[in-house]
Order: C-alpha cells, then structure tokens, then sequence
C-alpha cells in the first residue's frame, strides 16, 4: 500500500495548506453551537492523518507549544521536509510518523482530537473503513474528529469533467492541469443551453481552484466523493456520532432558495435528511464533517458558554439602523485587528448579550465572522526594522502560502514578495513599505500571542 500511494503523488509537489476550519480552535466553537464541548485546544493531545508536508499542523505546534502535536504520512520525502521544518523552528511538542495508517500503531494516543483533511474520498474503501474504527479506537473519551470529505451529488458532473481532462492529458504530459481546464473551458465558448451553462461554471469553478489544489483534488489520484448519508452510516457503524460542521459558514440556510426555506422545515425530526435535501439543492461539494465517540452528550449551549468564544472578522460588517447591533458591529470595527471573545467586545458597551446571539450566529453563518476558541493578541506597532515570523520565513523560502494567524493561507502579490524576500535577506526599515508591513501586522505575520 505504501509504495502504490506514494508513487500516485508527484514526488516533488505534495500538498501545502493551511485549512482554518480544520484547525481545533474553529472545531471546538463550532462543536460548542451544536452543543458539545471538544477538549481546550491549547493543552489537548492532536493528531493529524495524511499530514503531507506538515504545512497544516507545523502552525498549530507553533502556537500552542502546551499541546502535543502527532503527525503521520506515508510519502516519505514529505514527512522528511515537515521533521526538517519542525527541526529549523526548534520544536518539541510535535512527532512526524512515516507510516501507513493501514498498519499503523500509535504509542502516543488517546487523542483530543483527529484530523483527517483531504483523506477519506483520496483512499482506497479498506483505508476508508480504516480511518473511521481508528477513531472509535483511538478518540480520547470527550475528543473529537474533523474528516473532511468531497460530496454528492454536487460532484456528480465534476467528476466526468475530470475523468475527460485526465484522459486529454494522457497524450500530451507537458500541459498542466490548468491547461487542460481551459482548453475545455475554450470548447464550450459559444453554447447556450442551461446545461453549458452548468457545465461551464463548474469547470471555471475548478480553475479558480488554482493548479496545486486541482492536481490533489479534481485531479488527484483518487478523487470518490460520497452523499452525506453515506458518510453517516459509515461512520455509525464504525460506532461513532456526528456533531455538525466545522465549516460554520457553509451551515448558511440562506445558502438555499427561498422555496427550500418553506420545505426544509417539514423534516424537523430528522436533521440528517434535512442536510442531504440541502446538499442536492445547494450542490454542496466538500464538508468538514466532526464526530465524535458514541457516548459524548448533547447538552445545550449556555449563554456564558457562548461568551467565551472569539470572534474573527472576515467580511464587511453591515451598517445597520438597528442602534444596538450597529453599536456592536462599530465596537468590532474599532477592536480591529484584535481578536477578542464575545464578551469582551459586548461588555464594553454594556450591549445586552442574550439578544445578541442570535445576530451573532447569522454572522457567523453567512461567513462576515468565524467564532473560535480564543482570542488573540496583535503586535501594537511595526518594529522599525520588521521580519516575519520565523514559520512564516521558512513557508516563503519554500514558495509555499504564508499561515496567519487565523490559519488562513495567504497568497502574496508580486509586490509583497519582493518586499519580504529583501527583508528576509536583511531586516530593512519599514520606510516606505509601512502599508505592507501593516496588513502582515493585521494577520499575525509580524507575531500574535493566544490568550
Ligand atoms: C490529498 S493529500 C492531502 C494532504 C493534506 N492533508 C491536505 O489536505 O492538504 C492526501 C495525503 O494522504 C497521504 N496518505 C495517503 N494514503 C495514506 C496512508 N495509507 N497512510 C498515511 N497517509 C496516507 C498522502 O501521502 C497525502 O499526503
């Protein structure tokens, strides 16, 4: 098993991303809205499967040095370069394994929490059927596991897509994937129907993926995507539980057309159908789905609970003629770029919190904010002679994306790059640059500290 999937993947290219709702301070506030409570992220034990080049997890040992870190792949050359990384940034809370998971024995375990990003539709059934009883086995009593996976129906014309840009690839390797999309981007120019008009938004869709992600993902040496429903019984008989998505946004009702909006409701007393109705009608394509033991209860969240989550900005904040919500979202606006929990940024103007929630979670549901497991502290000022983080240089000296602070991966512009590679060779003044060196200041790359 090793060798086969080791060869599938090009030897010089493995995955490097960060993926902020697979990170344990999303799940556990995500978790918490569904009525769980996932283990405090910053002491917990975390293990990640298929971690590729450690560009996921290598962050998170960064920021929660109290945590144990453990990380297994079966690509050799790329738990090479994750160990060589975790060596440069003088870790010790974090063990990369080269290991198959087939026949893998952890001595390290129980753990906190599992994650399995871009896993479960990229292995064959028996490493499926593997993953979900290592769970059951391995979950410490209370921990939880984020799998992500591709879904249906929402690959149903994806995958076709895929297979016909594998099979033109075939005669001319030196084309990338890229390519490829575009040239059957080019052979729809000029169809009208609705279903060329389908066909070409997917395929415009999977460009915008960029070449890395389309090669690992459309175009990934396995690529099966499964209904939710399916997920679900998979994960029942392997004895576990589903919790509800990591992906906070994504659980957007308003995600459906309104004439959903009027259905859905009839199927109250069965959540599950209501989320499989959901993803035909949305054509959902991916979830990050947490689960957990049988026996973890479900109890409902309670007001201070929910205070103590932080909150990230990541949209607009509206302008709204409702006084108390705007004198929220101005107080948010001001806070920026600090991180700070709910009750922070409402006991400052002493702004009545049970009404609140509500608005809250709608922010958080349409994506203008994400709640995690505590906040975060900005550097005030730019230091006169500004570095990035010592991750963040190593991330660049790898021409891989940059991880903020919020674990988002950071695409720099020409422009910045040049500015960043100067400053790695030599700390330069800020000088005319100080609006670059701001925005990296705003997302952690000049330093944070988690409270
Ligand atoms: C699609 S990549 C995803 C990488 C990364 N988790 C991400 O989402 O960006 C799948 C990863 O799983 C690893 N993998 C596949 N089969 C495995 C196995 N049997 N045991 C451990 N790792 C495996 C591959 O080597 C690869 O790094």
């Amino acid at each position: 098993m090793s060798d086969s999937v080791t060869a599938l993947y090009n030897q010089s290219e493995y995955p490097s991303m960060s993926h902020p709702s697979m990170h344990p301070a999303v799940i556990a506030a995500s978790a918490l809205l569904a009525g769980f409570r996932a283990p405090c992220p910053s002491t917990a034990r975390i293990l990640e499967i298929g971690c590729s080049t450690g560009h996921h997890i290598l962050p998170m040992a960064v920021a929660y040095p109290h945590a144990t870190f453990t990380a297994i792949d079966v690509a050799l050359p790329a738990i090479h370069q994750a160990r060589a990384d975790a060596k440069e940034l003088g870790l010790t809370n974090i063990t990369f394994h080269h290991a198959d998971l087939l026949e893998w024995l952890p001595d390290d375990g129980p753990y906190d929490y599992i994650l399995a990003h871009g896993f479960l539709s990229w292995v064959n059934d028996a490493l499926k059927e593997k993953l979900l009883s290592f769970c059951h086995t391995h979950l410490a009593s209370g921990g939880v596991a984020c799998i992500s996976y591709n879904t249906l129906p929402g690959w149903a014309l994806r995958l076709p897509i895929a297979e016909m840009a594998k099979t033109l690839r075939k005669d001319d390797k030196q084309e990338s994937n890229i390519d490829i999309y575009q040239l059957l981007d080019s052979a729809t120019q000029g169809a009208t129907s609705p279903y060329a008009v389908h066909l070409r938004s997917i395929i415009l869709d999977a460009q915008a993926k960029g070449q890395q992600q389309l090669s690992f993902d459309d175009m990934g040496p396995i690529n099966d995507p499964c209904y939710f429903s399916q997920f679900i019984q998979w994960m029942r008989h392997a004895g576990l539980s589903y919790i509800g998505e990591s992906d906070q946004s994504l659980e957007d009702p308003n995600h459906l057309p309104w004439g959903a909006l009027s259905i859905i409701p009839q199927w109250e007393g069965d959540p599950l159908l209501q989320q499989q109705l959901a993803d035909l009608l949305t054509g959902r394509t991916f979830r990050n789905s947490i689960i957990t033991g049988k026996h973890q209860q479900q109890e409902p969240v309670r007001l201070q609970e929910l205070l103590e989550l932080a909150i990230e900005v990541r949209g607009l904040l509206p302008t709204t003629e409702q006084q108390e919500l705007e004198l929220f979202h101005q107080r948010l606006r001001d806070l920026q770029p600090r991180c700070v929990t709910l009750k922070e940024a409402i006991d400052h103007y002493q702004i009545n919190a049970a009404t609140l929630i509500p608005h809250i979670i709608f922010l958080a549901r349409n994506g203008t904010i994400r709640l995690r497991q505590g906040a975060i502290d900005f550097p005030e000022h730019i230091p006169s002679h500004p570095v990035l983080t010592h991750l963040a240089r190593i991330q660049m000296q790898r021409g891989a994306p940059l991880v903020d602070a919020y674990h988002n991966p950071c695409q720099l512009s020409d422009e910045f790059q040049q500015v960043l590679q100067a400053s790695i060779v030599e700390a330069t003044p800020v000088g005319e640059n100080a609006g670059i060196w701001e925005i990296l200041r705003r997302r952690g790359l000049l330093g944070f500290q988690l409270r």
